[in-house]
């Protein structure tokens, strides 16, 4: 009998986590529409500062607009947008995002060679991690663990967020991770990465 009643709430607990994990695409879409002046109405901004939201990791998305909504991560435009949102929002709206089709996008030849391989291999003398040991080999990361999808996304606004990661502008990066990173990125290799992620493709 007891152990009827233990795998009863056991049951009863799987059912209540699933619901509280599921957000609604249809509910989110209606949700998007303040989003999408910037964001773009399928998530594909045109404004290379603002990020494409299309296709990305709905666990990264939900974690974003969480750390937005607490202070964790600021910023003049967003943080008010993510100010009112309630966690069926955050839920719905990332669902809706994450179901999108991201736009892939062209890139600036010449950087190429230099953003492939300090993506691919990092540089060893100045002690910069591979990118890829985390963000994959095509740039998809991992909805598991929260890392962001990169492929694709704006160059511009790319290099923005290693900036603000080196800068200590953009802090909401869990044990410091990707702050450790770009710590002693140059410059240049900060935009050549930024170019090559841009131009990179998965199977989004
Ligand atoms: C006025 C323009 C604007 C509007 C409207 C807006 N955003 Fe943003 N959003 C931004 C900017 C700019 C950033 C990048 C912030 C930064 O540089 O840290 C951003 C970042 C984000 C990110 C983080 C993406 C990433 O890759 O880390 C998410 C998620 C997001 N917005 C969702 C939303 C949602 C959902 C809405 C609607 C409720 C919304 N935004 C409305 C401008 C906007
Ligand atoms: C040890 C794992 C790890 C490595 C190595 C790593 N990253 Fe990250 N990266 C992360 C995590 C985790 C986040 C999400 C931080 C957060 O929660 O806001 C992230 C976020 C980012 C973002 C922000 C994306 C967005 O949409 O705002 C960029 C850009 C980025 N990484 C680029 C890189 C580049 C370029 C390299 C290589 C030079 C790299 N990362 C290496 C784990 C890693």
């Amino acid at each position: 009998m007891l152990k009827l009643i233990f795998l009863f709430l056991l049951a009863t607990q799987i059912i209540t986590a699933n619901a509280y994990a599921a957000g609604d695409p249809v509910a989110g879409k209606q949700k998007s529409q303040t989003c999408a002046a910037c964001h773009g109405v399928d998530g594909n901004s045109t404004n290379p500062a603002w990020p494409k939201l299309a296709g990305q990791h709905e666990s990264y998305i939900i974690k974003q607009l969480e750390d937005f909504k607490a202070g964790h991560r600021e910023n003049a435009q967003m943080s008010p947008m993510a100010a009112n949102l309630s966690q069926q929002d955050i839920q719905d709206l990332a669902a809706f995002y994450s179901s999108q089709r991201r736009r892939p996008a062209g890139t600036e030849p010449e950087l190429l060679d230099l953003g492939e391989k300090i993506y691919r291999a990092g540089n060893l003398e100045a002690n910069v991690p591979a990118c890829m040991a985390c963000h994959g080999p095509t740039g998809l990361g991992n909805p598991a663990a929260k890392y962001p999808l990169l492929s694709g996304q704006h160059s511009t606004y790319l290099e923005l967020q290693l900036n603000n990661f080196r800068e200590d502008i953009r802090t909401n990066d869990i044990n410091e991770v990707m702050r450790r990173v770009v710590d002693r990125m140059s410059d240049e290799e900060i935009k050549a990465v930024s170019a090559y992620l841009q131009g990179l493709r998965s199977t989004w």
